[in-house]
């Protein structure tokens, strides 16, 4: 066998050892949206199923990363998301996979023995050790600590109610408790393949801008920004005690640009405002010139339930 033979050989065979899936419900996460967005993919990626360099600057639960690992040999990937509490869970998954399982299944035999008043109680217990925490944790540098607090993030994820994770203007961890019959707490296998699939990786809590750094002539880059509000109503607006405003869209735009120019693939989806107003030109204004789609997608988080369904999205590319 020649060796260009023998190496996609290995690299099919990496592909199909990696199963991860999201270890968390994160708010707009792509799941719905990951067909349209693989059959989207630079021509060059579809043929090889090879990604050199894979850049993700607002990743919150990685949907796409994670299909990209299942689906592509991707052999390195650089992740950056603002949501410093996200990056805690990312990292301890990456250095300690097998201490937060530990005490995830220490939480979770304990939880699923209570009656629904004593969950109720413990819930409100972690979260608030959990908010408390936030004035003198050490985000900056990883250590023991953090794989307490990212066990107590992916609890909150899993008994909180609809599974989100949502903070108040001061950063508090806000979501009521969540009425579940057995919540499965800790998913160990999959876990471990999130570890898995975190190698080669390199994790940052930084503003997208930051990315630029480590994008290339081309580098692979998926960008999924927070949505810009559908209406003025829509009040689920905000990811993070920051939030993502108009100007960030344009700001956005303009690292779009400059990265184009740079030779990097890109791939960006979005809210799209024509949704509510068909005359709402922002997007196509700010992107004029790109290659501009609009897909089917189910919206599962919005405030009104009955605004839940079928709406498009936005898919923008800077390649054919
Ligand atoms: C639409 S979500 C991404 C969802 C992701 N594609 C998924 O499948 O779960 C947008 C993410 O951007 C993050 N974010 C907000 N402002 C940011 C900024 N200035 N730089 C980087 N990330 C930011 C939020 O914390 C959130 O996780």
């Amino acid at each position: 066998m020649r060796s260009s033979e023998l190496k996609s050989y290995e690299n099919i065979s990496i592909i199909e050892s990696i199963k991860a899936k999201p270890f968390l419900k994160w708010a707009g996460g792509k799941t719905q949206l990951l067909d349209e967005l693989d059959s989207r993919l630079p021509s060059h990626i579809k043929t090889s199923r090879i990604i050199d360099r894979y850049v993700e600057p607002f990743v919150g639960g990685g949907a796409f990363f994670f299909f990209l690992k299942r689906n592509y040999f991707v052999k390195e990937s650089f992740l950056y998301d603002s949501n410093r509490e996200l990056i805690v869970g990312y990292k301890a998954i990456q250095n300690n996979v097998y201490d937060l399982i530990f005490e995830l299944e220490k939480i979770e035999n304990k939880y699923l023995k209570m009656s629904d008043a004593e969950r109720k109680k413990y819930y409100y217990q972690i979260r608030d050790e959990y908010n408390r925490q936030q004035a003198t944790f050490n985000y900056e540098n990883y250590n023991g600590s953090w794989i307490k607090k990212a066990a107590y993030l992916i609890f909150l994820n899993r008994t909180c109610f609809n599974g989100l994770f949502r903070q108040n203007k001061k950063g508090e961890f806000n979501v009521p408790f969540g009425r579940y019959k057995k919540p499965g707490i800790c998913n160990k296998e999959n876990l471990l393949e999130v570890h898995e699939a975190l190698k080669n990786t390199e994790i940052f809590s930084m503003d997208f801008e930051e990315s630029k750094k480590v994008i290339q002539k081309d580098t692979f880059v998926y960008l999924d920004p927070p949505y810009r509000p559908l209406n003025q109503t829509s009040n689920f607006t905000s990811y993070d005690k920051d939030g993502f405003t108009e100007q960030d869209q344009i700001r956005l735009a303009n690292f779009f640009r400059q990265m184009d120019r740079n030779g990097a693939f890109l791939i960006l989806s979005n809210s799209d405002p024509k949704n509510e107003d068909a005359n709402d030109d922002f997007f196509d204004l700010l992107y004029a010139g790109y290659k501009i789609e609009r897909v089917n997608a189910k919206r599962s988080i919005n405030s009104d339930a009955e605004k839940r369904g079928s709406i498009s999205e936005l898919i923008i590319r800077n390649y054919e």
